[in-house]
């Protein structure tokens, strides 16, 4: 017996939904999917699987196909249960059909598909929550991921269904991710950048090298927006401006504290 939960984060919701399932969860490990990706023998004889990730634009990240195209497929690991939880801004939509279409292909089955309504972090359109509604919008979380824990505890079945079209909106969600990678040049490094590294060490795709002290990104971006909300100066700004105005915001480490 071998449980495991990878997870893919960006701004830090999925992280703490991830390790807050963990806290409630029989798991040998908690690992971020680029770990795995890595060394896949860390999953070998994994035979209870979680995935925990966020919806970009009506999908998983492009990491998140890689990782189930490439990784998992490779392992074929003869699973028991496998979970996956979505962590989204309030409009799920395909998400969860498109992953279980690339779930299928490359040979598995979730026996459970949760997901949660979060803190929206794409900035662009939406306004971040002042620090009353973050603490409303947290309490709701921690509810959430109470009852998805006892019910993978219990490992119930839910089956993700598909939606209606599902195939032409995973083929037009797969045309948008070859564009992804490029809208990192929609992020301007301003003049309140203290080179301190950190968008660097922890851009979940390594997309950022620091030169002449100063970030630069390599365009091939997931666009999670965690180099904008966690720099400490907030010196990442975007060209177009946000339609509501800049915000930021950071997820606590843990939403059952
Ligand atoms: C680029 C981007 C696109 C997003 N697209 C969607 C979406 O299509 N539907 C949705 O409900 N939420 C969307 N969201 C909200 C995120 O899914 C949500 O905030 C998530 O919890 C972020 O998780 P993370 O902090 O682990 O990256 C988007 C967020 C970003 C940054
Ligand atoms: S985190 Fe902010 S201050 Fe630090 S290097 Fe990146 S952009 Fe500059
Ligand atoms: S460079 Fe792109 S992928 Fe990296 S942290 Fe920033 S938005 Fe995310």
């Amino acid at each position: 017996m071998k449980s495991a939960l990878c997870y893919f984060s960006g701004a830090g919701n999925s992280k703490a939904v991830a390790h807050d399932l963990g806290s409630m969860l029989p798991l040998d490990s908690i690992l971020p999917i680029a770990d795995a990706m890595k060394d896949p023998s860390l999953l070998e004889g994994t035979d209870t699987l979680g995935l925990v990730f966020p919806i970009y634009f009506y999908g998983p990240p492009a990491l998140m196909k890689r990782f189930i195209l490439e990784t998992l497929h490779a392992l074929d690991l003869q699973l028991d249960y496998l979970f996956v939880i979505l962590t989204h801004g309030g409009m799920p939509f395909y998400a969860a059909s498109i992953t279980d279409r690339l779930l299928a292909e490359a040979g598995y089955a979730a026996s459970y598909v949760g997901s949660i309504a979060m803190v929206d972090t794409y900035v662009p359109l939406f306004r971040m929550p002042d620090s009353k509604k973050q603490t409303v919008k947290h309490a709701k979380i921690a509810q959430r991921i109470e009852k998805i824990g006892k019910e993978l505890l219990e490992q119930q079945l839910k089956v993700a269904t598909r939606l209606p079209l599902s195939r032409l909106l995973h083929t037009m969600w797969d045309r948008s991710l070859e564009l992804r990678g490029e809208k990192d040049r929609h992020f301007v490094i301003t003049d309140a950048c203290t080179g301190c590294a950190l968008c660097a060490r922890t851009c979940p795709v390594k997309n950022i090298s620091m030169e002449g002290g100063k970030p630069t990104f390599l365009h091939a971006c997931e666009q999670c927006f965690g180099c904008y909300h966690r720099c400490p100066e907030h010196a990442i700004a975007l060209d177009p401006k946000p339609l509501r105005g800049y915000g930021w915001y950071t997820p606590p480490k843990s939403f059952k504290a």
